[in-house]
């Protein structure tokens, strides 16, 4: 960075000397291969889901997860009390993360795909599903979208992924996959 003024205010017209252009130009090129690998690794590397994401005030939230609960509840999980519901498949799906549980239990079919809405009702925490690859950040007033199709069956965990105070590393939760 210049201390002093340029003596020539028109710098930008001054030619560009060769290994800087050639850096420029290796700069450029770099940047639009790790821009396409972006698009590619989404497609390809299947480290990225599709989701969408669309504001929501966390009653309003609440209310669709209690919805879901009341109509689709098929039992409660051992003495915790905690309800398992199995909704239709295709349909939309809630999970309420909040100081410090993950609510209800869901309960999928394999091959089926649903709309798994993600939000928290206080502040911010982590969808982490034990033992895939998948972790994904829930923030309160936002409703996040996930699209997925569950395709093996088993018991799978969910672990509170950022850190949300004394109680985070019991914050647990469960989803359920089994055959039709
Ligand atoms: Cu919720 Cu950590």
């Amino acid at each position: 960075m210049a201390v002093q003024s340029p003596e020539n205010k028109l710098w930008w017209n001054e030619p560009i000397g060769r290994a800087e252009m050639a850096w420029i130009t290796i700069a450029f090129l770099w940047g639009l291969i790790m821009f396409g690998a972006m698009i590619y690794w989404h497609i390809e590397g299947e480290q990225n889901l599709s989701n969408e994401a669309y504001r929501i005030k966390p009653e309003v939230f609440a209310a669709k997860a209690e919805d879901m609960v009341a109509k689709y509840t098929v039992r409660d999980e051992g003495d915790t009390g905690i309800p398992v519901v199995h909704p239709p498949p295709g349909s939309d799906v809630y999970l309420i993360s909040r100081l410090w549980e993950w609510w209800p239990i869901l309960e999928l079919e394999k091959d089926q795909s649903y709309r798994l809405h993600l939000s928290s009702m206080d502040w911010q925490h982590g969808f982490s599903l034990q033992p895939t690859n998948i972790n994904i950040q829930v923030h309160p007033n936002y409703d996040l979208v996930l699209t997925m199709t569950p395709n093996e069956t088993g018991e799978f965990g969910i672990v509170c992924n950022e850190f949300c105070g004394v109680g985070h590393h019991t914050m647990l939760g469960k989803i359920y996959v089994v055959d039709k």
